[in-house]
């Protein structure tokens, strides 16, 4: 027998305790499936169709075992696109968005060659192709199925400045053609206690040796391949900042600046090659 729309809801109390999120994510999964607001509101006694009661069951189960909603829902905003999100990739962070701000914000040229290394979803590399329809952008990564969903993300946005590229960070790249390298790479230790809460999402987009072995490699390609005057930008963890500032030092960098997130915490830090 089909519940209704109020019952489901008072499954979502139920368990409100262990998921504090759950009836402001339950209320947004069932607009998605195309619920009238009107019955969400009044949480009303709308017998669902077989269909979206199949959804709303899986929604449950998914939710309880601690998938995140952005899975669930196979949607992730980033910088007002909305990006396809899998298990395959990280879902987009809402600080991450710093660093397209702050990349619009540099005097770059008209036509800059950028690189985005550790793509994942494609969130940063797409929206700056398409923000910024006259840069020429490669994005990166070494996952085949992180690449699948980006490919996935660019044939959604069609941009048609952006190539996907299949690489060990930027081994690639020519010596000194490149303007800016912008890259969110993995940045935690393999024994950081907030892996536990991210069990969900995939390892090599979470993890480096030390915590700081991808700025290490990144930040030594990116002094080959960018051009003399070109910029690197990293997102890092919130408590890496001089492990960070020092890595790009050692690499050549200059002129090092650091930006803070919404929380008033260490996130973001650029440097210049000479
Ligand atoms: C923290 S995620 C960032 C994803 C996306 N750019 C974002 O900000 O949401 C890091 C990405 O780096 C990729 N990655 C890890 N090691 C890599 C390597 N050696 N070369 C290229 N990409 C790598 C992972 O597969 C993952 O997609």
């Amino acid at each position: 027998m089909s519940l209704s729309l109020s019952s489901y809801f008072e499954q979502a109390r139920k368990n409100a305790s262990n998921h504090v999120n759950i009836l402001r994510d339950f209320r947004y999964f069932l607009s998605s499936i195309g619920i009238v607001k009107s019955s969400i509101v009044l949480e009303d006694d709308l017998v669902l169709s077989k269909v979206k009661e199949e959804a709303v069951k899986d929604f449950f189960f998914k939710y309880l075992i601690g998938i995140p909603l952005d899975y669930i829902l196979n949607e992730s905003s980033f910088f007002g696109y909305s990006f396809y999100v899998d298990k395959r990739v990280l879902i987009p962070r809402p600080e991450t968005e710093l660093l397209v701000e702050e990349i619009l914000s540099f005097s770059l040229e008209e036509n800059a060659k950028i690189i985005e290394v550790g793509t994942g979803s494609g969130c940063i590399a797409i929206s700056l192709a398409l923000l910024k329809p006259n840069f020429k952008i490669i994005a990166s990564d070494i996952s085949s199925s992180a690449l699948e969903v980006a490919l996935l993300n660019l044939k959604k946005h069609k941009p048609n400045n952006l190539l996907l590229v299949y690489s060990d960070w930027l081994t690639y790249a020519k010596p000194s053609s490149i303007d800016l390298v912008v890259s969110n790479p993995p940045y935690l230790k393999l024994t950081d206690p907030h892996l536990s809460e991210l069990s969900n999402e995939p390892v090599q987009a979470l993890v480096s040796p030390g915590g700081t072995k991808s700025f290490f490699d990144i930040s030594n390609q990116a002094m080959i391949a960018l051009k003399p005057g070109g910029i690197i930008i990293y997102e890092h963890g919130c408590f890496q900042q001089n492990e960070v500032v020092g890595v790009l030092k050692e690499s050549g960098f200059s002129n090092i600046q650091t930006i803070k997130d919404f929380q008033g915490l260490d996130r973001i830090v650029y440097g210049y090659k000479c």
